[in-house]
């Protein structure tokens, strides 16, 4: 073996943390925007860290890609030999040991940054993105989220250019100099604030205000800034800000706390939106909606993000993380507080199905394949590839276990405690977890293990009734499969929500054998084996178990077709009730690629069918709530169920089977909900009319996979009739799924008409990446040259190459590798443009191993040319090399 030029990179370890020697809690920056030579002038408070047992010692800041100009300690230039600057650091030997200014004069270039992090410029706009260390790249600094400083901002640009100039904070001043040629504002934040909040954007934009009366009274002034001519696509999210304000206030008792709250919408951005204190930064695809532009499921998602953004607010900005290791405190606390949001805002049952449906998928497959990690990590070599369904959803989900094991008033106790005790701090998450053993007296230590566990947790259940003494036992064993690096597991403390249905389709009430009533059905395993008796049950029930997904595991119970069917038909968890049809579902598809294996014929799927119809029908049930009912798990899902020996061609063709069986079996109460769905009254985006397209174009999903000449011609007309971007979308997509005689003159006018619209032209990109035909790769090649593509936007690389290799299973896992291939090319070419989104395209292989082999084979020939590349960034080689390791 010939031994490597590159220099292994160095993983960072929790275990290793300690207090910086120094901190620095005092800024002021003045940046001189250019588009290439963008000058950063910054003066430094810096000071010993009363909190670090170290000495001083050298001073080491981090910073990257910097051209000094200038570096002076209390005002005295130093001399050439008194530092050092390398690719990372700039190092002062000696300083002093009281506090002292340290100015800096660095030259960026914020043109040529096509990393996204620090300063760069998307479609002509200056603006920052800061997390997690991109602060460096803007100034020498102590980039770390537990240095808390104030800032004050002075920025200047060319007044045609530039405009508009804005940072975190309140605006100071602002003026013209050089005889109006430039602009310039001052802002100033009286929060301390960790580097990776700070922001600043200039350029030539519009923007849409309004405002806010906070709950003490306070008037807020609300700002959302996007590109001119776009004003009107930003009132969705102005308005999902009022709510989400109003919200939090009313569920959390938090106020906002700042005069101004501004939104600024960019299009070149790595990911959904940024929370840097009090300027957000979004991703302008989660800020823009309008009926003709935005699906439904846009309009949610703007609902969410900029929900989720605001939170941030006082879960990750009023307290702020101590570490990176941490990350989850902030993530997955906020994460779940915008899922709460959503299920008020909405129908909280349906939120919970499509956040669980959403967790299955994301989630649990990172933590079956070589890159499970746990939800607090304990080394990375990259930071930013730990921004993961893990650390975010399963981390939310951590937080609603809290929740529920406490109850209502003792978890708001919790968090009311952990906003007084920690405010303007950087917490961890001991400081989170011990507030709620204070305020509710309970032992949370077992519970930590969440925290540092990966992996999903087995349950496997039985059930069994007594008749002769009227009792019945609930065996739960937790089962904890290894995960890469970890083999031996710590049993978990989890609650599990139960209910019992008698045979009438009662509720019955759940006593333990010592009379005990099982508080809010909630029952807790700590042992690896428990059992549980109850008694008083005058006749066999069926339980309902995990109801409202109560823990984050893979829950099994060898209930009969017969037992499923009465819970479809009667739970009164109607989370539950879905779940029920969605374990049936996936139980009739398993089957179904069990005989395609086999070479044999299967008619399984009429029974499924007539089991959900009734519901179908129900109009007492929510049609978004009838949509999840109808909505099949996808092919990924099934994968993941097999887990081992997966043909993802054998996947699709029984996924088609089912769908097909279903319109068959159903096909008059389909056609019946397709048109009762149609909507006559104006568009409005509001949960009720969101859910009946959504039930509608489900129906279409189904009726068109039946693939009769009538379906066709519905599909047909179902697109060109649209006049919503979500009946048109859903309508585009299924027909570039399915392939009929229009599918093409559909492509060719979706274009005709978005081509000049960067955000919806990306819609038509992933509609033809997730073709599941053979033409597709060649396709997707030629798209990578197409005039309206770049590697350079993250949307686009995610439109194309995240659509296929994620929602392409088929194509992307050809036998013949061709797909593997296509994505490792721009996988390489993306890595020295932009290493974060060639990372996330990398990972897109993670379920890698559950193939059989000879995919496998294929797949790993594909890994091991990214491998053998002598200068990957850290995010790409960490990727890879726990990939193929893991
Ligand atoms: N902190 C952001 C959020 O979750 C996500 C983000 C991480 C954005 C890193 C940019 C860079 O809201
Ligand atoms: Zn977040």
């Amino acid at each position: 073996m010939q031994s490597t030029k590159r220099d292994t990179p160095r993983p960072v370890r929790l275990k290793d943390y300690k207090p910086h020697a120094y901190t620095i809690d005092k800024v002021d920056l003045k940046v001189s925007l250019h588009t290439r030579q963008t000058r950063v002038a910054a003066s430094l408070h810096v000071k010993r860290n009363p909190l670090s047992v170290v000495e001083g010692g050298p001073l080491h800041l981090d910073g990257e890609l910097l051209q000094l100009e200038h570096i002076s300690l209390d005002r005295a230039p130093l001399s050439r030999a008194s530092y050092r600057v390398t690719d990372s650091e700039l190092v002062i030997d000696r300083v002093p040991s009281a506090p002292f200014t340290l100015d800096l004069v660095t030259i960026v270039d914020p043109e040529a940054n096509k990393a996204l992090q620090g300063l760069y410029r998307s479609r002509g706009i200056y603006c920052t993105q800061c997390e997690a260390q991109g602060f460096r790249r803007i100034t020498y600094f102590l980039d770390r989220p537990d240095v808390l400083a104030r800032y004050t901002v002075r920025i200047e640009a060319d007044a045609e250019e530039a405009p508009v100039l804005l940072s975190n904070g309140n605006l100071v001043e602002r003026g013209m100099l050089d005889r109006g040629r430039r602009a310039y504002a001052v802002w100033k934040d009286p929060f301390p604030k960790p580097a990776y909040l700070f922001a600043l954007v200039g350029g030539d934009l519009s923007s849409i205000s309004s405002t806010f009366r906070t709950m003490s009274g306070r008037e807020i002034d609300l700002r959302i800034y996007l590109e001119h001519g776009k004003e009107s696509r930003a009132h969705w999210a102005m308005d999902a800000l009022k709510r989400a304000m109003r919200w939090d206030e009313k569920r959390f008792g938090r106020e906002y706390d700042l005069d101004h709250f501004k939104i600024v919408a960019v299009s070149d951005f790595n990911m959904g939106a940024m929370e840097n204190k009090g300027l957000n930064i979004f991703n302008d695809r989660l800020i823009l909606a309008s009926r003709e532009t935005a699906t439904d499921t846009i309009f949610e998602a703007i609902e969410s993000v900029v929900a989720h953004e605001y939170f941030h607010n006082w879960t990750g900005n009023r307290i702020t993380c101590r570490d990176w290791f941490q990350l989850c405190l902030k993530e997955g606390l906020t994460v779940f507080r915008d899922q709460e949001f959503s299920g008020d805002e909405r129908s909280a049952t349906v939120q919970r199905i499509s956040d669980v449906r959403q967790l299955r998928a994301l989630q649990f497959s990172e933590d079956a394949g070589p890159l499970a990690h746990p939800v607090r990590p304990e080394t990375y070599i990259e930071i930013n590839n730990f921004y993961t369904a893990t650390v975010y959803e399963k981390g939310a989900e951590l937080v609603r276990m809290i929740a529920t094991l406490l109850g209502a008033k003792d978890f708001r106790a919790g968090m009311d405690l952990y906003f007084e005790r920690h405010d303007g701090q950087a917490a961890t998450v001991e400081d989170f977890i011990a507030c709620f053993e204070e305020a509710s007296g309970r032992d949370l230590k077992q519970f930590m293990t969440w925290y540092r566990q990966a992996g999903t947790p087995q349950l496997l259940c039985s059930f069994a009734y007594d008749k002769a003494r009227k009792s019945a036992e609930l065996k739960v064993e937790q089962v904890l499969p290894p995960t890469p690096g970890e083999t031996r597991k710590k049993p978990l403390h989890i609650p599990l929500r139960l209910g019992l249905i008698s045979p009438s389709g009662r509720e019955i009430e759940v006593l333990r054998d010592d009379g005990t009533t099982v508080r809010d059905g909630v029952l807790e395993v700590t042992e690896r084996s428990h059992v549980f008796r109850f008694r008083d049950i005058p006749s066999r029930p069926v339980p309902s178990l995990l109801r409202g997904f109560s823990a984050p595991v893979n829950l099994s119970i060898d209930l009969s077709d017969r037992d499923l069917e009465f819970l479809i038909a009667t739970d009164g968890d109607l989370f539950n009730r879905w779940q029920a049809a969605n374990t049936y579902a996936m139980r009739t598809l398993v089957a179904l690629v069990r005989s395609l294996t086999a070479g044999k014929r299967s008619t399984r799927g009429g029974a499924y069918a007539r089991a959900i119809e009734a519901s179908l029908r129900d109009r007492k049930l929510e049609p978004s709530y009838r949509a999840e009912m109808l909505r099949l798990p996808t092919e990924a899902d099934v994968a993941r169920e097999l887990a081992h020996d997966v043909d993802p061609l054998l996947i699709h063709r029984a996924h088609r089977q089912l769908a097909r069986l279903i319109a068959n079996t159903v096909g008059p109460t389909l056609e019946r909900l397709y048109d009762e769905m149609t909507g006559h009254g104006p568009f409005s985006p509001d949960a009720a009319s969101a859910g009946r397209r959504a039930l509608r174009n489900t129906v279409l999903t189904m009726l068109s996979m039946r693939g009769g000449k009538a379906d066709h011609t519905r599909l047909a007309q179902h697109y060109s009739a649209a006049t919503n971007m979500t009946d048109q979308a859903h309508s585009l997509n299924l027909l570039c799924h399915i392939g009929t005689p229009d599918t093409a003159a559909a492509v060719a006018h979706f274009y005709d008409c978005w081509k000049d619209d960067h955000v919806v032209i990306d819609t038509w990109f992933a509609a033809q990446a997730q073709a599941p035909i053979d033409t597709t790769v060649a396709l997707v090649r030629d798209l990578t040259v197409h005039p309206l593509y770049a590697m350079t936007s993250p949307n686009k690389v995610r439109a194309l190459i995240g659509a296929f290799a994620l929602n392409n299973p088929v194509q992307f896992n050809r036998p013949d590798g061709a797909g593997y291939s296509l994505v490792v090319d721009q996988v390489l070419a993306l890595d020295p443009i932009n290493p974060q989104i060639a990372a996330r395209m990398l990972a897109s292989f993670r379920s890698w191993r559950s193939l059989e082999a000879h995919r496998q084979q294929q797949a790993r020939k594909a890994l091991q040319r990214v491998a053998r590349v002598p200068s990957l960034s850290r995010d790409v080689y960490e990727i890879v090399t726990r990939i193929l390791e893991g």
